[in-house]
């Protein structure tokens, strides 16, 4: 985790997550399992979770749970009552087959509520979040759209920050960039909300329309600096993170994905935000600032 990322995390605090109000009397004692806890949503899952009267159990590598390990998984999820569940890559990604065996052993070991993250409109994803129906659980998926941290965490802030410039496979379709303080509140309202979104798959989306031009056009003013976005073809962005080190059959998935993703079937919002949490998501605008505070997008 970046210095950046840890200053711009450490400015969230605990009430910044709404939720729903009061999780009912059961819902506040319990245990919940987070993946990822360490990543983007899962640190706020936690927050927001222990802001809602959670106890939360932690999973990350350094806690010694790994996806890729099974006998990891059932000491981490003996005792929880639910968990959230974030795959590391992604759940139509070729080793998301991993997501469902946990799904199960979960519900072997007693765990009664499983929130599963998921990407809107991603076709690739859908055998998994069928598996996860048919797992036993009490189950709820939630599907995203793009991250606004995509812009200030993970890997395209390196490229961003250092060299002013993010080179993506975005072109001019228009997203509607979510913020991940929103996408933690409403697994945290499905985490605590009894059987109301149990079976449900919300869709949540932030406000407003952007091309990732002009959302990096958004953060250059909240960062008072140059900033630049540089549209390339899927494919040509595959080749760029073949030369960083990902592996061949992650760039293909990859590929596809972003191809799929991003040919305009998910330019339009989504009404889950409002539906779980009764208010309206974070604005992009209100984002970029609180980052650029932080000094993010500080070279
Ligand atoms: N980016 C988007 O716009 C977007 C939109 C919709 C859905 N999604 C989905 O979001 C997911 C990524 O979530 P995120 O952005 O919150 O995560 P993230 O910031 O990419 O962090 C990945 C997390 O997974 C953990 N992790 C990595 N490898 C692991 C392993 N082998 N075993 C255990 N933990 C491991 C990491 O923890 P440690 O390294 O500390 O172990 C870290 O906490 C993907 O499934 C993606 O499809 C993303």
């Amino acid at each position: 985790m970046t210095q950046q990322t840890r200053d711009t995390r450490r400015t969230e605090t605990a009430t910044e997550y709404s939720g729903t109000g009061r999780p009912a009397a059961d819902a506040a004692r319990a245990t919940v399992v987070v993946t990822g806890a360490t990543g983007r949503t899962g640190s706020r899952v936690a927050a927001a979770a222990r802001a809602a009267g959670l106890t939360v159990r932690a999973a990350s590598r350094a806690r010694g749970f790994d996806w890729r390990e099974e006998s990891t998984w059932q000491p981490v999820l003996r005792g929880a009552d639910a968990a959230y569940l974030v795959h590391p890559s992604d759940v139509g990604a070729p080793d998301a087959p991993d997501a469902v065996r946990l799904a199960r052993t979960a519900v072997g070991v007693g765990v009664r509520r499983l929130v599963l993250l998921s990407a809107r409109g991603e076709e690739q994803a859908l055998p998994t979040e069928r598996a996860l129906a048919e797992s036993g659980a009490r189950w709820t998926v939630v599907r995203s759209a793009w991250f606004a941290q995509n812009f200030s965490e993970g890997p395209l802030l390196a490229e961003l920050r250092e060299g002013g410039e993010l080179v993506f496979a975005g072109g001019a379709v228009r997203a509607p960039f979510v913020d991940v303080r929103d996408v933690a509140d409403v697994v945290v309202a499905a985490l605590t909300g009894g059987d109301r979104y149990a079976g449900r798959t919300p869709e949540v989306s932030g406000p407003r329309l952007l091309t990732f031009g002009e959302a990096v056009a958004e953060v250059s003013v909240a960062a008072g600096r140059e900033l630049r976005y540089r549209a390339v073809a899927p494919r040509d962005y595959g080749a760029r993170l073949a030369g960083f080190g990902v592996p061949p059959e992650e760039v293909e998935f990859l590929v596809g994905l972003f191809a799929s993703l991003l040919d305009g079937r998910n330019a339009h919002v989504s009404d889950g935000v409002r539906q779980v949490l009764g208010r309206a998501p974070r604005d992009f605008a209100e984002f970029a600032q609180k980052a650029a505070a932080a000094g993010t997008w500080r070279p």
